[in-house]
């Protein structure tokens, strides 16, 4: 609430003067969309009867007559304050820590890769050289789903630069990178039908990726993993399937929220939850939708279903 109004204190004194000068013009424009008919909305600081500062969000709705016409305006006030608060510290501190880590650990990553490199493959030091890299790419990924995080809670997407693309290609490296990082497992790649369409390579990667490091952590060990891509009409699939025990229906419907996951992982590393968050935002992005079966017996199987142009 803007505070109790007594009788007379706003008499002469137009609402949109209460304001500081800088959002006027906001505060106008909401009361203008209000008298088209429309609702208008003014989120900043502003006043209020007592003096302190607050944030609001203000709703302003028009009531209409019986012709239709705007006969009174109806204001809602929210005090977002301490939200606003919250949430402006939350973006400094990550973006702190995401922007002021990336730098340095792009530079360690460069130069233990150039030893990986140069070491001969049976010197002490190649296993050492070895999980510095791995390790490297471990942080180096999670500041990125960190950052992307933020972007989404700052501004509601992931932005994507579609450009002419092969479904299978992007699968097919994915595959092959992490059948190199992952010398144990079988990971299969099934190609089907027309793979072309217009999509963000890097961010189909990231979205098959973490579908993929998913299966390979939480599926059971010894399994293959089984990445298909099927171009067929209009839309295209990919499938990522692992065996393994099922995931429980109950958390089913929270699977895909941020800092969601399960007990079940099998090989302890630490994980956040960002994983699959990620992945719906990356497919939402290109209008298409990610679904998941999961039934004991049958294991489990992630779906991304695709348009061909976003
Ligand atoms: N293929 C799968 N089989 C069984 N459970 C899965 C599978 N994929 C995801 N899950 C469950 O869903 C949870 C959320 O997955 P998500 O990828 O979002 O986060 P995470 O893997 O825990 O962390 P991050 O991906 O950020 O490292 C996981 O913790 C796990 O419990
Ligand atoms: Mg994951």
């Amino acid at each position: 609430m803007l505070g109790v109004v007594e009788p007379g204190q706003l008499r002469g004194r137009p609402w949109v003067e209460l304001w500081s000068s800088a959002h006027r013009q906001e505060v106008a424009e909401a009361l203008a969309t209000a008298r088209d008919g429309k609702v208008g909305r003014v989120v900043g600081p502003g006043p209020k009867l007592d003096g302190a500062p607050v944030w609001w969000d203000i709703i302003v709705s028009p009531v209409l007559d019986a012709s239709g016409k705007p006969e009174r305006l109806v204001a809602t006030a929210r005090d977002v304050t301490e939200q606003r608060r919250q949430a402006e510290f939350e973006q400094q501190l990550i973006g702190i820590v995401s922007h002021d880590l990336r730098n340095p650990l792009s530079a360690m990553l460069y130069g233990a890769t150039l030893m990986a490199e140069s070491l001969s493959p049976d010197s002490p030091l190649a296993d050492v050289v070895q999980r510095i890299v791995r390790s490297g790419e471990r942080a180096a990924r999670l500041i990125r789903d960190l950052l992307d995080f933020t972007q989404v809670r700052a501004s509601g997407r992931l932005p994507i630069d579609p450009q002419p693309v092969e479904i299978h290609e992007v699968c097919r490296q994915v595959v092959d990178e992490m059948a190199l990082n992952h010398p144990d497992r079988v990971i299969v790649h099934q190609p089907e039908g027309d793979g072309e369409g217009r999509w963000d390579p890097d961010r189909l990667a990231q979205a098959v990726g973490n579908l993929v490091r998913n299966a390979l952590s939480y599926g059971l060990a010894g399994t293959p993993v089984t990445v298909r891509s099927v171009g067929r009409g209009a839309r295209v699939r990919v499938l990522v399937h692992n065996d393994g025990p099922p995931i429980p229906p109950e958390s089913i419907s929270s699977l895909f929220q941020p800092f969601r996951r399960g007990e079940q992982r099998l090989d302890r590393e630490r994980s956040i939850g960002l994983g699959l968050f990620i992945v719906r935002e990356i497919v939402d992005a290109h209008g298409g939708g990610v679904t998941v079966q999961s039934a004991a017996g049958e294991g489990t199987t992630f779906h991304i279903d695709l348009p061909r142009r976003p």
